[in-house]
């Protein structure tokens, strides 16, 4: 793992936003893995930058979300099809047909999971994947549990993830209880990873991952068996290190 920290948000938008670029200026039909929560705003916002000032083209890149609510409807505000169309894909010039978030509602949810695996396959794999990491060390929806989920799922969220999404929500009541999301497995396979996290709440999972036990207790640890991740964070999340 590769470890760089940053005094502001702004630093950590054009840290991971020229990187994204570089893969984008190296391969213009990369696969990007992409997340959503607050984490990769600044990042998002940089990218918007570097394509208004003509610097990164999306016109053949293809993207892959790491996970959605169950059942929620996708405009609803706070799903993570509207996040991306809100904060990254109509800012930009890419493709709709070439994004893609897992379905919450289809009609198998089994045969989705399992499609939407075969999908990222047959795109050829992910190039780049941007991850988050919750204070509880989850990536995508993969909660702390006894295994590392291999492939695409449906998960609950723990009362934790509950409690820290709220915050998007009128209520704990009104977040989703569980959500389709891409697995460890999934996640694992990427060529490169960019895990950025920002604040205090943060600190003891960053920890955790970067040198905790290897354990699905805290699933972010299995990033240490990864050979290329590149770890961004502010002051409060690096406090521990
Ligand atoms: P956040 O979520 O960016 O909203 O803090 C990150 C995560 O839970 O993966």
């Amino acid at each position: 793992m590769q470890i760089h920290i940053y005094d502001s948000l702004g630093q950590i938008g054009v840290a991971a936003g020229l990187r994204v670029a570089a893969m984008v200026a190296e391969k213009p039909d990369c696969v990007l893995g992409l997340a959503t929560g607050s984490t990769p705003l600044p990042l998002y916002n940089e990218l918007v930058r570097l394509y208004n000032d003509g610097i990164v083209d999306f016109g053949r890149v293809r993207t892959f979300n790491l996970d959605e609510y169950a059942g929620i409807d996708i405009s609803h505000e706070q799903s993570y099809h509207r996040f991306m169309a809100d904060n990254l894909f109509s800012k930009i010039n890419i493709n709709p047909a070439n994004t893609r978030i897992p379905n919450p509602s289809p009609q198998d949810i089994a045969a989705e999971c399992a499609e939407y695996d075969a999908a990222i396959e047959s795109a050829g794999g992910i190039d780049l994947q941007i991850l988050g990491i919750g204070g509880n060390g989850h990536i995508a929806f993969n909660e702390p549990g006894s295994v590392f989920p291999r492939s695409t799922h449906l998960a609950d969220l723990t009362e934790d993830t509950i409690e820290a999404n709220k915050r998007f929500f009128a209520s704990a009541d009104d977040v989703p209880k569980k959500a389709l999301t891409m697995g460890i497995g999934s996640i694992m396979k990427a060529r490169s990873i960019i895990i950025i996290a920002t604040g205090r709440s943060k600190a003891k999972a960053v920890k955790q991952m970067t040198s905790g036990d290897v354990t699905p207790l805290c699933p972010a640890s299995v990033l240490q068996f990864h050979p290329c991740v590149t770890v961004i964070l502010d002051r409060e999340a690096a406090e521990l290190l």
